[in-house]
């Protein structure tokens, strides 16, 4: 057996035998070893988040004083007076009213992403479209997540990779590159996380931009 093979077998046992939906569920709480940045109190919104690996770990984490969103197109088999599952795609339309409903209109501490698209075999095509799930991401959080947040997200290396680097870099104050060891390392995944939210970098910049063009765009 190969080591990536082993390794992801080692998680996937170690995930059976404590309970958790997911081996993903060893990547938070290893990231989160490193950066703490799932404290007690905190509102979490998790895109991406079936079948919950993550949502548990954060609910953990967060404690009975603080509030756990997931987001996915697929049932989040997870249940906890501290979870609220949303069964929506990231681009619906009623998706912010409905997290911020959840979450009674306060904004989230975290904003967490591990979406990822049905591979379909084309590496470019796959990349590409988990590059835009991540700029969905980000530019969600500029109605969910509060100043100086944080996020922690998932990025395909590739093509389009140092695009999105760069507008994590733009959004927040400082960005974290990390390999979770529970992430294969003959899988082109990435984590960030992000700290220092500044609100206002993304959409408005955006929507200003499509009226006005590029060159009215401020720098951060
Ligand atoms: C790698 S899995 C997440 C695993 C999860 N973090 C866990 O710990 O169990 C990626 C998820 O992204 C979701 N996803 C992909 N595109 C989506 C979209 N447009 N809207 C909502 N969820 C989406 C998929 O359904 C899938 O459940």
């Amino acid at each position: 057996m190969r080591l990536h093979e082993a390794k992801r077998d080692l998680y996937r046992r170690l995930a059976k035998e404590q309970g958790y939906r997911s081996r993903a569920a060893f990547k938070l709480i290893q990231a989160n070893e490193r950066f703490r940045f799932l404290r007690k109190g905190f509102r979490v919104v998790d895109l991406g988040s079936a079948p919950g690996g993550w949502v548990q770990v954060a609910s953990h984490a967060v404690g009975d004083s603080g509030f756990v969103v997931g987001v996915d197109i697929h049932d989040i088999r997870v249940r906890g007076p501290n979870i609220k599952g949303i069964l929506m795609d990231v681009n619906g339309e009623k998706l912010v009213e409905a997290v911020l409903a959840a979450l009674r209109g306060a904004k989230a501490d975290v904003v967490l992403s591990d979406l990822a698209p049905s591979v379909s075999g084309v590496w470019e095509l796959d990349q590409g479209a988990q590059a835009d799930l991540t700029l969905r991401a980000l530019d969600l959080s500029e109605s969910l997540l509060r100043a100086d947040g944080s996020g922690f997200f998932k990025l395909f290396e590739g093509e389009r990779s140092q695009e999105v680097r760069d507008e994590f870099r733009r959004a927040f104050r400082a960005v974290h590159t990390l390999k979770p060891a529970a992430s294969r390392s003959v899988s082109s995944e990435l984590y960030y996380y992000c700290e220092g939210w500044k609100p206002g970098v993304r959409a408005p910049d955006d929507s200003e931009a499509k009226l006005s063009g590029p060159a009215s765009r401020p720098r951060p």
